[in-house]
């Protein structure tokens, strides 16, 4: 936030500044995506703060501790050999990059009217990251309608096709309600127009391979039309911010936004919007995924889609709304007019009392990460029955 010079604190205390945050450690964080990070991939973290991502010759180790990295993800969606990555500072990053390299290649193969804007098709649950990328790179973004279900419409998708599509977005894990877009339907729209397609997974990619049923998804690089996926590892991967992965298919997009350095040892050429970026996450994640494996992480997804599928069925059964029942760890809650609260006042009755919500799409949502445990929500509940009684 951009805070102008007249809102700057007098007697600035850095001590006192920070007594102001919350912590993700109290389990009552249940308005973010981010979560505190395992210790030991905390201390992996802050042991490898400097290495540089952006200067090769001076931290090869690094630049093969991210491959690895990437490697780990694309087993998860089945990338293919001649796949590649990188891990940047988050899923807005990922998403403008993976955009960035979809105009640049679609640019080049359709030969476009400069007269008329490239357009990218993408559903209205799509996160503001889509909207910036058009932005920075000059695109028309096409809004899709979503179904009553809050995903792409299909349909609607079909009939917004011109000749000036450069290619279509679809959702693994919306920010609002967690839903997933009819992957397969995407693809086969995307194949029947030659059109590529990129996957925003930020929060569900680490989410929906872990899932019992996660073949019904297909959220997987066999889906032919797909090009790139953004994977965040600062969300459900459980490092330190910032961390967020981008796997494209082949190196053909990775070229399409490649430029040379010419000042550093090496000339190393670069695919990212930053130069300098540091290798941290990227070390934390590899610690972390040895240590706990993929039978680690499928536990803990399973525990906080489950946490949230009970705080559904309690919040239901006092009467509260759920417009879409969930499949991952996000809840959408409205409040029904027999409890005579608005959702306004019970949002900002639950943060006086210490719980982070945040209101999206007309709900107040819910994101249970692996800090808020089955005890923090019975608390809560208890809570919930003290704001409603009154
Ligand atoms: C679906 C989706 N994509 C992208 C992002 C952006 O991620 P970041 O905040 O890491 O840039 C988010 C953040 O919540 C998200 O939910």
């Amino acid at each position: 936030m951009v805070q102008p010079q007249s809102a700057i604190v007098k007697n600035f205390s850095l001590q006192s500044e920070l007594t102001k945050d919350h912590s993700y450690t109290n389990g009552q964080i249940l308005s973010s995506m981010n979560c505190q990070a395992e210790e030991s991939a905390r201390n992996v973290f802050i042991d490898n703060l400097e290495s540089n991502l952006g200067d090769p010759a001076l931290f090869p180790g690094t630049v093969n501790i991210e491959a690895h990295v990437v490697r780990i993800l694309g087993q998860l969606f089945d990338l293919p050999e001649t796949g590649t990555g990188l891990v940047l500072t988050g899923g807005s990053e990922a998403n403008i990059t993976a955009l960035w390299a979809i105009r640049n290649n679609m640019k080049k193969e359709l030969d476009l009217p400069t007269s008329k804007p490239m357009e990218l098709i993408a559903p209205e649950s799509a996160h503001i990251s889509i909207d910036k990328a058009a932005d920075l790179l000059d695109l028309k973004l096409i809004s899709i309608p979503v179904t009553d279900s809050y995903q792409l419409d299909i349909k609607k998708a079909e009939e917004a096709i011109s000749s000036q599509t450069i290619g279509i977005v679809g959702v693994a894990g919306t920010t609002a309600f967690g839903t997933i877009d009819p992957l397969n339907e995407v693809n086969e729209l995307c194949l029947e127009n030659n059109l590529p397609l990129h996957i925003d997974a930020a929060f569900g990619g680490m989410v929906f391979p872990f899932l019992a049923n996660s073949e019904d998804y297909n959220l997987s690089f066999k889906l032919k039309s797909l090009v790139s996926l953004t994977v965040d590892i600062h969300k459900m991967g459980r490092v330190s911010i910032p961390g967020g992965g981008l796997l494209w298919r082949d190196i053909s997009y990775s070229k399409a936004i490649e430029f040379t350095l010419p000042y550093l040892a090496g000339k190393p050429r670069q695919n990212t919007l930053t130069g300098t970026r540091s290798g941290a996450s990227s070390i934390a994640f590899a610690h972390l995924w040895e240590k706990k494996g993929r039978i680690g992480f499928q536990n803990e997804v399973n525990r906080c889609v489950h946490n949230t599928k009970l705080l559904a069925d309690e919040l239901k059964s006092r009467g509260f709304l759920i417009p879409i029942d969930p499949i991952i760890n996000i809840l959408g809650v409205q409040i029904p007019k027999s409890l005579i609260i608005s959702q306004v006042e019970f949002h900002q009755t639950l943060w006086e009392y210490g719980w982070t919500t945040s209101l999206v799409n007309g709900s107040l949502r819910f994101v249970i990460m692996p800090a808020t445990t089955r005890d923090h929500l019975i608390n809560l509940l208890k809570i919930i029955d003290q704001i409603i009684s009154k």
